[in-house]
């Protein structure tokens, strides 16, 4: 007997597949706006000089390798939840906040997806429509039932008051995942007047709010980005954030990110935290250390934490730039209108409007490569040939 015979081939995944098929191609004038990561204008993802400091003093310096504990590095764990929660935050000084270190932050959403399966069984969670593709996996996949609320519909615009009545009809004690900033895939973030209405269901009906924190400083600021979560965790007695460092520390392969966990009780914190360090242990044993000391080292350090806050600055006014260059680009195609939103929408991504055939064409005639739904990293655009891509998208918008 063959053990593996009825084993079938699953599509590879949509948007790793992309980093292939971009790599393969060889028309040097090839444009990669696929995954999900920032290009400097040498077309490069680069390493940021903090890091690169910080790494230095490591390699100097550290002294084991041996195994960090469950929850990863305590220095890490009250940086990151700085970062997020705000150095003043009540949370954090009264002990009703922590964070566990994963294995990035998609490590992070795996890791509540376990712990909402495990610890509040019959919790379904819901999803935007659309979102990113491995939300829907890992909450599936964990064995929880997913629900989504509306977001972007076919016109490609945010629909504030679709989302808000899916959300009224969620079951008491649903989990609802919302994008802290920079929504993945569409780019369309709420106002603060709609994060007001959500948090106003979400008290009503009773929900715990899911926020994933993935691209914190590549909105509005770093601060800025922080908005909705801190108003939620003032707000609520209770709160589950994911936080990534893939993208604003440029640590991508590195996979380091955080659970943090809100609690109205300290001790209760506890009580929750043994169970994350308990499936933690179950899905990795201990996470991976070296990123994570990366971002302490620079967290901690006022002098390394300046030149990485303006690194990320310098990040998110590029792709800031670059949205609107875009718009601009599509002028004298009479497509400026149509695309407006590009300039408007916030982060890396844009859901362009681009219809899948439209996609399939970008890619075969022209080089360019996105995600099917139309989904564009602006931040992989370049600078210098951004007339190019306008007269690509031009051609398959005729
Ligand atoms: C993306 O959406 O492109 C990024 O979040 C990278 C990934 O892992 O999919």
């Amino acid at each position: 007997m063959m053990h593996f015979a009825a084993i079938a081939r699953v599509p590879g995944d949509p948007i790793l597949g992309l980093m292939e098929a971009y790599a393969r191609d060889g028309n040097p004038a090839k444009f990669d706006l696929g995954v999900g990561v920032f290009k400097d204008a040498q077309g490069l993802t680069p390493i940021p000089a903090a890091v690169k400091q910080a790494e230095q003093r490591l390699v100097e310096r550290q002294a084991t390798k041996s195994y960090v504990g469950g929850h990863g590095d305590a220095a890490f764990g009250r940086l990151v939840s700085e970062l997020v929660l705000g150095s003043d935050s009540t949370l954090l000084k009264s002990q009703r906040a922590g964070a566990t270190q994963t294995p990035g932050g998609t490590g992070a959403l795996r890791l509540a997806a376990e712990f909402i399966a495990h610890c509040l069984p019959g919790r379904g969670i819901w999803l935007s429509d659309p979102t990113w593709p491995i939300h829907e996996t890992i909450f599936a996949g964990a064995g929880l039932k997913v629900s989504h609320y509306p977001y972007v519909g076919a016109d490609n615009r945010l629909n504030v008051d679709a989302m808000l009545a899916a959300l009224e009809q969620a079951p008491e004690g649903d989990v609802v995942l919302l994008h802290a900033c920079c929504h993945n895939p569409t780019g369309f973030d709420l106002g603060r007047d709609d994060w007001r209405a959500v948090l106003d269901i979400v008290k009503r009906r009773n929900l715990l709010p899911l926020i994933d924190f993935a691209y914190q400083g590549f909105g509005d600021g770093l601060e800025e980005d922080a908005w909705a979560v801190r108003l939620f965790a003032a707000e609520l007695p209770e709160l589950l954030i994911t936080s990534s460092c893939s993208k604003n520390f440029g640590l991508y392969r590195e996979r380091t990110g955080a659970l943090l966990v809100c609690s109205h009780d300290a001790d209760k914190l506890q009580d929750v935290r043994s169970q994350l360090a308990f499936i933690a242990r179950n899905l990795w044993s201990t996470p991976p250390d070296h990123g994570a000391a990366v971002v302490a080292e620079i967290l901690g350090d006022p002098a390394l934490k300046a030149l990485w806050i303006e690194e990320v600055n310098a990040m998110r006014q590029r792709i800031a730039e670059l949205r609107v260059g875009l718009v601009k680009a599509l002028e004298p195609h009479g497509l400026a209108g149509r695309f407006a939103h590009i300039a408007a929408q916030r982060g890396m991504f844009s859901y362009t409007g681009l219809n899948p055939e439209q996609v399939r064409l970008l890619r075969e005639r022209h080089s360019v490569y996105m995600v099917g739904t139309g989904r564009a990293n602006i931040a992989g655009a370049d600078a210098k040939r951004l007339e190019q891509l306008a007269a690509a998208v031009a051609d398959v918008c005729r």
